[in-house]
């Protein structure tokens, strides 16, 4: 079992990463706090898969506890759904000094880290995030909201949780779609931050796609001290944690172009990562070659590197547009100057565009 830190003051806590974490989740917040009352809240996957270990090992700390599930999906993420979960807080009696665990993926982690923020005033929370994406990215960092029908994320609130509990051992049962999808925001952790940890998941790509538990463990292990280290620093996004973004604009760009469906969300970053590397070398911003390597990693990893062909340039600076990311001709974009390092720098709408149409040229 490992620990990794997050210091922030009053609202510091700690990640712990193991095998079979799950099971010690009660005597891991009883570390913590000692609630009167502690609400899990999981989608209908997950909880038929690990609602029953958490509960016990809740029961065995002596603690009362319920379960509230929820749909699962992305098109639940909403505050209608928030208003079910204060609705079961209520008639569960839960009350301030009550604590509510997010045991799901980073649906249920943004939206159960929302309803936490705000019943009561904020109550206690626990993230225990069961997709890799989740346990890499989601989890960690104090980012909980929902969508609206005019968009993603748009209602939200930073909100750190008291402890994050990850157990690399419920990804075994993660569809491989899922465990790729998780594995782009691993290697953008490298491709930002560390180049040592890049070339770790370059060569370790089959033993991570093999769900092997060591090279899971230590990819998780590096993300999370990676994204832990930007939020430190810049826990509202006032300018470093926007790094984090990397692939993003373009992803962003894609799923909004796709409408949601074709691509899930570290697919269309997979593809953004490899496109903003062509911004990056194109813009003039790199001091050495990026986009090889990032192509290479992706492919590696079983994910898309190439945009579908129906796709065309225009239709992604449109979606930028309509995202805001486009401003007086210009696109702040986080961006690689080497692989290990990335700024955010602001390209001319002409550039991106062109850079683009070459990225589009090269099909799949
Ligand atoms: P998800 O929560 O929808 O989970 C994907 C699917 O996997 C679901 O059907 C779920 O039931 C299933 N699942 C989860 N764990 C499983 C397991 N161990 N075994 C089998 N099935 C399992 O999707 P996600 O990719 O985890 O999260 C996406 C969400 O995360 C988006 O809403 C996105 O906005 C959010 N997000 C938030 C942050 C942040 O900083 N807060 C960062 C990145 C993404
Ligand atoms: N997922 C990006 C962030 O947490 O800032």
């Amino acid at each position: 079992m490992i620990d990794v830190p997050v210091n922030l003051g009053s609202r510091s806590y700690v990640v712990t990463i193991g095998a079979d974490v799950l099971s010690k989740t009660g005597r891991l917040i009883a570390e913590v706090g000692r609630p009167s009352g502690v609400m899990v809240v999981s989608d209908r996957k997950v909880a038929r898969l690990y609602a029953q270990s958490v509960l016990s090992s809740l029961a065995d700390e002596q603690m009362h506890a319920e379960l509230f599930v929820v749909p699962c999906g992305e098109r639940y993420k909403t505050l209608a759904t928030v208003r079910r979960i204060y609705e079961a807080l209520v008639k569960a009696k839960m009350d301030r000094t009550s604590a509510v665990v997010a045991l799901g993926g980073g649906v249920v982690g943004d939206m159960v880290g929302f309803a936490a923020a705000t019943y009561m005033r904020g109550v206690d929370f626990y993230q225990v995030p069961t997709t890799l994406l989740a346990q890499v990215d989601a989890a960690v960092g104090g980012k909980t909201g929902v969508d609206l029908a005019q968009g993603k994320n748009l209602v939200g609130a930073f909100y750190q949780p008291r402890r994050v509990i990850i157990d690399t051992l419920t990804l075994k049962t993660l569809p491989m779609r899922e465990l790729r999808a998780g594995l782009a925001e691993v290697v953008k952790h490298g491709i930002i931050c560390d180049k040592v940890f890049f070339e770790f998941v370059r060569e370790n790509a089959r033993h991570l796609l093999a769900r092997r538990e060591d090279a899971l463990r230590e990819a998780i292990r590096r993300s999370v001290e990676i994204k832990r280290d930007v939020v430190q620093q810049d826990e509202r996004e006032s300018g470093l944690r926007a790094v984090l973004n990397y692939g993003h604009t373009v992803g962003h760009a894609i799923e909004a172009a796709t409408g949601y469906v074709k691509y899930k969300h570290g697919e269309a970053v997979a593809v953004g990562m490899v496109a903003e590397a062509l911004i990056a070398e194109r813009g003039g911003v790199t001091e050495e070659s990026v986009l090889e390597p990032v192509r290479d990693a992706v492919c590696r990893l079983g994910l898309p590197s190439t945009l579908d062909p129906t796709i065309s340039a225009e239709d992604l600076l449109q979606a930028m547009e309509l995202d805001k990311k486009v401003r007086a001709g210009e696109i702040r974009m986080a961006l690689p100057v080497r692989i290990g390092k990335c700024s955010v720098f602001t390209i001319e709408r002409s550039n991106v565009l062109s850079a683009l149409r070459e990225f589009c040229a090269i099909g799949g």
